[in-house]
């Protein structure tokens, strides 16, 4: 079997990108039911730090598709007492299929897991980039909306790991909007948007972030945002809540917008980044996002082994 490693959103190709969420889109419609890749592989679930939808839809992905899993706590590898990266992933390559792992490191430790042909390493969220979320919302926004291109979508919050794979996936998709706005000091790391912006220039799209929630844009068709804590990371400013309370996701975004859908990648805090009566409203499609994690990740895992 064909072994490829999904760690940034750059390691995929146009037609892989597209190719995933059409699948993970397929799955969702329940136009796949039955099949079972993954029959007779085993698939390592690594998760370092706490996980609800990403570690649940890997997992049973794993076993819709006829593999099996064995699950690994933040507690659980020789990393935590200085085995490197490097012999760790030799070591499980030769008994594993997959390795799908959440760290609060970044990218580079999976990079090291990687360095063998042998097991696939999926990134289920690191410091810098949470792909498999982008590869998600994609699928979310291709099933609610039958297409990607041309999609305005307003990202309201912290430029944290789901904005910086959003930013990197969404551009590619010819026509498409991504307007951010980002606390100040909160915002996408400086090489991610210079990326981002290189992709919208030469895909026809436009990326544009702010630092302020002043003349929001109008007619958007998707209002984005995450949890103010991202898992596994502080904030150093102990005013950081001030700085970010102006930019709560409420009804009022929806004032020159009423066609707007509201995602988020949750877990949520209603009160703190979004109001209940958003998150729970008429125009919440958040829920069908977490359940798409799943069809999501099987595309992922599909992809990954062949
Ligand atoms: N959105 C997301 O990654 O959720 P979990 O942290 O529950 O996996």
């Amino acid at each position: 079997m064909t072994r490829r490693h999904l760690i940034s959103i750059d390691d995929l190709g146009d037609e892989d990108l597209r190719a995933i969420v059409e699948r993970g889109a397929r799955f969702a419609r329940g136009g796949a039911a039955g099949a079972t890749p993954l029959a007779g592989a085993v698939v390592g679930v690594y998760f370092a730090r706490t996980s609800t939808r990403t570690r649940t839809a890997f997992s049973a992905g794993t076993l819709r598709l006829g593999g099996r899993i064995i699950a690994y706590g933040p507690g659980d590898l020789q990393l935590n007492t200085g085995e490197t990266g490097a012999d760790t992933g030799r070591v499980l390559s030769r008994m594993l299929d997959a390795l799908v792992a959440r760290t609060a490191g970044d990218p580079a430790e999976m990079r090291e897991w990687a360095a063998q042909d042998r097991m696939a390493v999926i990134n289920a969220m690191s410091a810098d980039e949470h792909p498999t979320q982008a590869l998600t919302d994609l699928t979310t926004l291709l099933c609610h909306f039958g297409r990607i291109e041309g999609l305005r979508v307003l990202y309201v919050g912290e430029g944290n790991n789901t904005a910086a794979a959003l930013a990197l996936a969404l551009p590619r998709f010819a026509g498409t909007e991504l307007e951010l706005r980002t606390p100040p000091g909160y915002g996408l790391a400086a090489g991610v948007r210079e990326r981002a912006e290189a992709l919208a220039a030469s895909y026809g799209s436009v990326l544009r972030e702010h630092h302020h929630m002043d003349a929001i844009p109008a007619d958007v068709d998707v209002v984005y945002t995450t949890r103010w804590q991202t898992t596994g990371t502080s904030k150093p400013d102990p005013d950081w809540r001030s700085v970010f309370a102006p930019f709560q996701v409420t009804a009022r975004l929806w004032a020159d917008g009423p066609k707007a859908v509201f995602m988020h990648d949750l877990p949520a805090h209603r009160g703190e980044e979004v109001t209940a009566d958003v998150l729970d409203g008429p125009r919440s499609i958040a829920f069908d996002q977490a359940e798409n994690k799943m069809h999501s990740a099987m595309a992922v895992l599909e992809w990954c082994l062949g």
